[in-house]
């Protein structure tokens, strides 16, 4: 009995080894991933992205988003690319909302034609997210690679993870939280909410019932928000440099001008207000903190047992 007992703790030992190992083994990112089976791969991405952004400078925002997206469903999996079955582009937070998804298609088809079946989709979203934000005028950094594309779609789990427009802070940290971000992270990269646009349905309740707004915001906004009707009109979500990637995001939440209900939670006399102030006086430490939450949430990793494969058409699983 005893000699059993030992001999089943020992197996129960190795095997634990053996799961750590595996997983730590996929953990690994590395930014020279396809340094050798790609070498064109940066270069790539980054013409792909300058043609995008330059027809339409909203692209860097779209793609950014894409990415948080994919990353907050199953870790970073390509999984939001996917049509079809359970297509997470059907979900709430994504349906008639998510764009940019043809321009990574071209992306994929220029690398394609270099490297073969060697880049996944997953990868190529983070790269091009990185140059869209430096494109419009932030920061740049490098990128871990060697993510895996899911087989699968998970339109519940995106249902599920992604927060909404009216969120408190209480569930912003929780939702982030669930995730492995913490409330800095969270703070840090809600600042993408410095580019882009957003449609009038998501914003009205703010700009017409809320009090911790500033009057000529709320006003403006109005024009072109009315209380009933338009529900897609756009509105830039940073009113100061709509189109620059800069720390004007802080700096208008201070104003109260903050465009979401979640934007405002996070300078609303809560948890986050000192870090608000920070960054809004300080543009270097909100890039480090962006790139730093950036790369943490890059890191997402699908759950153990998801079937990955390096997809041929970010659509459709091969
Ligand atoms: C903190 C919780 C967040 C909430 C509640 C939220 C919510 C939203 C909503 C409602 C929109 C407008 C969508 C539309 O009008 O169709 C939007 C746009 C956007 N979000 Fe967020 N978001 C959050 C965090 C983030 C994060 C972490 C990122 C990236 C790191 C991000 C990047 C963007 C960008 C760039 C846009 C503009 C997209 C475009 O113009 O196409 N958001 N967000």
């Amino acid at each position: 009995m005893a000699a059993f007992t030992s001999r089943s703790t020992t197996l129960i030992a190795f095997a634990v080894i053996l799961a750590v190992l595996s997983g730590a083994a996929e953990a690994q990112l590395s930014a020279n991933f396809y340094a050798k089976s790609c070498p064109n791969l940066a270069t790539i991405v980054r013409q792909g992205m300058m043609a995008a952004v330059q027809r339409e400078p909203r692209m860097a925002a779209s793609i950014l988003r894409l990415f948080f997206h994919d990353c907050f469903v199953n870790g970073c999996d390509g999984s939001l690319l996917l049509d079809g079955t359970n297509s997470e582009k059907a979900a709430g937070p994504n349906a008639n909302s998510a764009r940019g998804f043809e321009v990574i298609d071209a992306i994929k088809t220029q690398v394609e034609a270099s490297c073969r079946a060697t880049v996944s989709c997953a990868d190529i979203l983070a790269l091009a997210t990185r140059d869209g934000v430096n494109l419009v005028g932030g920061p740049t950094w490098s990128v871990p690679l060697g993510r895996r594309d899911s087989r699968a779609a998970f339109q519940s789990l995106a249902n599920a993870n992604l927060p909404g427009p009216g969120s408190s802070l209480a569930t912003l940290i929780r939702m982030f939280g669930n995730q492995g971000l913490n409330a800095r992270d969270m703070t840090a990269l809600s600042g993408a909410h410095t580019i882009g646009r957003s449609q009038c349905q998501f914003f009205r309740s703010r700009i017409y019932t809320e009090t911790n707004i500033n009057g000529s915001f709320a006003a403006l906004r109005q024009q072109t928000c009315p209380r009933s009707g338009g529900d897609g009109n756009l509105a830039p979500l940073d009113v100061t440099t709509a189109d620059a990637f800069d720390n004007a995001y802080y700096t208008n939440l201070v104003q109260r001008r903050g465009l979401f209900h979640s934007d405002q939670e996070l300078f609303n006399g809560g948890s986050q207000d000192t870090l608000v102030r920070q960054y809004s006086t300080n543009p270097g430490q909100f890039n480090a903190d962006f790139i730093a939450a950036m790369v943490k949430m890059g890191n997402l990793k699908p759950a153990a047992g998801t079937a990955t494969e390096i997809r041929l058409n970010c659509r459709k699983p091969n």
